[in-house]
């Protein structure tokens, strides 16, 4: 079958980064599986629907029409890049995605990024639910302090304002409530290997996905 690489870890830990470098190494296709829960917080909110009212996003989830295309995130052929990444669609995809019926009905469109050469999953629950059969499995990780610090200079390089604190305590809830939560809650998998980056280069993480999924 064709291979699956998934990459889980929790929020800034840099397996964004890190799996799209290990997809351009290999000429792999990559899912960012976290645009898909950010684009439902999106369109929920275009749409005046709560994100708590999981019939109503989930019926909506199933019907999405979403494109990656040249890097850009495109919801009915508008792009929606910047959109999503705002501090607000961090909140609603982890608050859309507590619902078990949103999860399910993003499960197909995932499943369609499986494609020839290989793909790169990204996610929560990429070795857990969505790729079980992922021919290797790494949990991405690094302390919450670090993971603050890199989406601090993120924001900052991009002439943003920010607070280090709030920016680790919207951290540390947003773990709090995919780790708590019942549908695919982030864990890691048994058959994952740990890779925490708090002492990595990005290079130096890349390298070791790449030699654990050469094996
Ligand atoms: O960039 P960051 O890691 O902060 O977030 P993301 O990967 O874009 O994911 C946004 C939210 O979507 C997360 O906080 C999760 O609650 C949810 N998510 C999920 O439940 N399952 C996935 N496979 C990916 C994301």
């Amino acid at each position: 079958s064709i291979p699956v690489i998934a990459i889980d870890g929790p929020s800034a830990s840099g397996k964004g980064t890190v799996a799209q470098l290990v997809a351009q190494r290999l000429g792999y296709h990559y899912l960012d599986s976290g645009a898909l829960y950010r684009i439902v917080a999106l369109a929920g909110k275009q749409a005046s629907i709560a994100w708590n009212d999981e019939a109503a996003l989930a019926a909506m989830a199933a019907g999405l029409k979403i494109r990656f295309e040249n890097g850009e995130i495109l919801l009915d052929g508008q792009i929606v890049s910047e959109a999503v990444r705002s501090e607000d669609m961090s909140r609603g995809a982890s608050e859309v995605a507590v619902h078990p019926g949103v999860r399910r009905a993003l499960l197909d469109l995932q499943h369609d990024f499986r494609q020839a050469p290989g793909l790169v999953a990204d996610g929560r629950d990429m070795g857990s639910v969505v790729f079980p059969d992922a021919q290797a499995k790494v949990f991405l990780t690094a302390s919450a302090a670090v993971r603050a610090e890199r989406r601090y200079k993120q924001l900052i390089g991009k002439g943003n304002h920010a607070n280090l604190a709030q920016i680790l305590a919207d951290i540390e809830s947003r773990d709090a409530r995919d780790m708590q939560r019942s549908a695919a809650p982030l864990r890691q998998c048994e058959d994952a290997i740990l890779l925490d980056t708090s002492e990595l280069t990005i290079d130096q993480a890349v390298e070791t996905v790449l030699q654990h999924a050469s094996k």
